[in-house]
């Protein structure tokens, strides 16, 4: 093994948690700052990972925090602006510090999380635009002397994600008709388990450098198919209407003025960029038809400790 300190930044979220277990399964060591370490008792029996409160977003402790790392792995992102936390915040001013920190600690090798249909001049939606300017960045900024590696993913699914989980949790509470948004929006679902192998792979992999990885799963779908398949797997009586468009912004616009955004007017122009991969680029072999199949047994928290517990015993 070629490097051994990782230093893992957005790992508390949820494909942070599974790639952190991952890596300290193969032997390296991660280290995960994070907000609120209390929060990740999952991740504290494995003694490859060490937690550390800190606040990232601060250039002088981020480039402290690199100190010593020899690979920075940077998942940090967000759906919905916040009043401190705006999309350009985290998706490029974040980013830019997080090359420099590269930099001053002369770190050489840099894997970056941006989104399938990220692009920075013509993106549908703000988030898409900034998280295209951020992968432009560590690509243009890293050539001398990082070598970088960036993932554009579809929706992802697995145990805890926020995905299949939100809306089998909605489902399931639905009496009668649930109002769908865009639900001719296009997504090639692709597991966790499949994202994961595919960083920890290209990490030392010299071919990987440079980069852009598509990720996406085996099979393509509409929102309202997916639902339908949750809907099915639940045994929910609950119909889906597919709201036009002008009702959807109607929707979005009420919505993301409510506690806890569950739907933006940007998640909505976010939704008109199809999320699918062209044929020949499928990174995941996991089927998410196969997933749902079994989603009653993946709704709750239980099951999602058993699977942490699981990786952790391998
Ligand atoms: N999940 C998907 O379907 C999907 C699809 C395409 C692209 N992506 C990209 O993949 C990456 C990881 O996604 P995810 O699903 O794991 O997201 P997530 O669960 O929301 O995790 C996001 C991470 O970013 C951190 N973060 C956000 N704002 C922060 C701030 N102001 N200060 C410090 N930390 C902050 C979070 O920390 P806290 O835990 O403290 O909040 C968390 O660790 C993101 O860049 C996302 O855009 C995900």
């Amino acid at each position: 093994m070629k490097y051994q300190n990782i230093i893992l930044l957005g790992g508390s979220g949820f494909v942070g948690r599974h790639l952190a277990i991952a890596l300290a399964q193969r032997g390296y060591q991660v280290t995960l700052p994070c907000r609120r370490p209390h929060r990740l008792k999952e991740l504290k029996v494995l003694s490859g990972i060490h937690l550390i409160e800190a606040n990232i977003m601060d250039t002088s402790i981020l480039s402290k925090l690199c100190r010593h790392q020899d690979v920075v792995i940077n998942l940090v992102g967000i759906l919905n602006e916040t009043r401190r936390n705006s999309f350009r915040r985290i998706h490029v001013d974040f980013v830019k510090s997080v090359v420099n920190a590269c930099q001053e600690n002369k770190i050489q090798r840099l894997l970056h999380m941006s989104a399938l249909g990220a692009d920075q001049a013509s993106g549908s939606s703000h988030y898409l635009r900034t998280k295209g300017e951020g992968e432009n960045l560590v690509h243009t900024f890293g050539q001398k002397d990082l070598q970088v590696t960036s993932y554009q993913p579809s929706v992802i699914f697995g145990p805890d994600d926020s995905f299949i989980n939100r809306f089998a949790g909605i489902l399931k509470l639905c009496i009668g008709i649930f109002p769908l948004a865009c639900p001719y929006s296009r997504f090639a679902p692709v597991f966790i388990g499949d994202v994961v192998n595919c960083i920890s792979d290209s990490l030392e992999n010299k071919e990987s450098i440079g980069k852009r990885y598509p990720l996406c799963g085996p099979e393509t779908f509409t929102l309202k198919q997916i639902l339908q398949m949750i809907n099915a797997a639940q045994d929910s009586s609950c119909r889906i209407l597919g709201l036009p468009d002008s009702l959807a912004r109607i929707q979005a616009i009420i919505l993301q003025n409510l506690p806890g955004q569950l739907f933006t007017l940007d998640n909505f122009r976010s939704l008109q960029t199809p999320s699918t991969c062209s044929e020949t680029v499928s990174q995941g072999k996991t089927s998410l038809t196969h997933y749902i199949q079994g989603l009653p047994h993946h709704y709750s928290r239980r099951p999602s400790y058993d699977y942490y517990r699981k990786q952790i015993d391998r």
